[in-house]
């Protein structure tokens, strides 16, 4: 049988129908991924991704770096790179990011209304490139048969000639060093800074080497009095079940500097959206979903940090056994700005 021209149109209406079927499903099908560059290794953010995808049918394929491999590697990959969304642990290192042109500007009303602006990059009417996700205070700790709380309550403290030859800390260049450096830069200015560096430099017990957590073993095997650690780092050994640990903490006290004072200097892990993300609003939906209730506390539990959204409580009996304390209000895209002064003067100095 010919077909009539009334039945070849609708073949061809039926023909249209399906190729935008067609086209309709492979939108779905890119929209239904995220990629994801992580430098958060935790076994909590299993749970994290596992709960997006069961509320919005969106997997996450995720390619595990640290903060400098995963810069390094959206470099290399440019244009065609597969990231929708990178994660990294410190402002240093997102505000690199951003200059690098890796990230594109972030615009949802919810994280607006959840993430405070103190906790995200600059915005210069756009959205920010990068927001905090949670947030992590570095402290100082310290051998409590050698040194008092009173004697090292403040950042300005590490510089005082009281504790020459008896301060560890990793190095000066490491991003979550420039972050605090730049938040005191932030305070007090460069000329102040700078002599301050110089004093904290002059204290070292030895050549800076080691993460954090080596500082406060340090401390505990009494090679030096003091040392500068982020609250996770001595979380983790307070939940230790290693009786080693339990003896280690059990010498060592710790202090969240400038109470009295602008606060103790808070850094964040921080989401963005990849420049060239081939799955923009997935993406975009999946940072959402890390400002809910749920993601912040299983981002802060995963890793023994803070929610970065105000009012989120977390059960974390190591962080209950730290205490409440003040945090600065220095906008955390300051601090990551800071970083190439901070690096210069610590040149200057030889603070390596
Ligand atoms: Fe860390």
């Amino acid at each position: 049988m010919q077909a009539t021209p009334q039945t070849f149109a609708n073949r061809l209406v039926a023909l249209g129908a399906t190729l935008l079927l067609a086209a309709a499903s492979h939108a779905t099908a890119q929209e239904r991924v995220v990629n994801l560059y992580s430098a958060r290794h935790y076994q909590t953010d299993e749970a994290l991704y596992a709960n997006f995808t069961r509320a919005t049918g969106i997997r996450i394929n995720r390619v595990e770096a640290d903060d400098a491999g995963i810069l390094a590697r959206l470099k290399a990959e440019g244009s065609a790179s597969p990231a929708d969304v990178i994660l990294l642990v410190d402002a240093a290192r997102l505000w690199r990011g951003e200059q690098d042109g890796l990230f594109q500007p972030l615009k949802s009303d919810l994280i607006s209304k959840r993430i405070p602006p103190a906790l995200r990059g600059a915005d210069a009417g756009q959205g920010p490139q990068w927001v905090g996700v949670s947030t992590r205070a570095r402290v100082v700790v310290y051998d409590k048969t050698v040194l008092k709380a009173a004697d090292v309550d403040s950042y300005e403290k590490l510089a005082s000639p009281a504790l020459k030859g008896k301060l560890c800390i990793r190095s000066g260049s490491h991003p979550y060093n420039l972050s605090l450096f730049g938040s005191v830069l932030e305070r007090r200015g460069s000329a102040q800074t700078e002599a301050w560096l110089k004093g904290v430099a002059g204290n070292l017990a030895r050549a800076p080497k080691g993460g954090d957590t080596d500082q406060i073993r340090a401390v505990a095997a009494g090679e030096c009095a003091v040392a500068v650690t982020n609250t996770y780092y001595f979380a983790r050994l307070l939940r230790s079940t290693a009786a080693a640990d339990r003896d280690l903490v059990a010498k060592v006290g710790v202090v969240f500097p400038d109470q009295a004072g602008a606060g103790t200097h808070v850094n964040i892990s921080g989401a963005a959206v990849a420049r060239s993300a081939k799955n923009r609003d997935a993406a975009v939906a999946f940072i959402e979903y890390l400002t809910s209730d749920d993601a912040q506390r299983l981002l802060a539990d995963g890793n023994n940090e803070y929610p970065a959204v105000p009012g989120v409580r977390t059960d974390n009996p190591a962080l209950a056994a730290l205490g409440a304390f003040k945090a600065e209000t220095v906008p955390i895209a300051k601090v990551g700005a800071a970083a190439a002064q901070v690096q210069q003067m610590l040149d200057r100095v030889g603070f390596k």
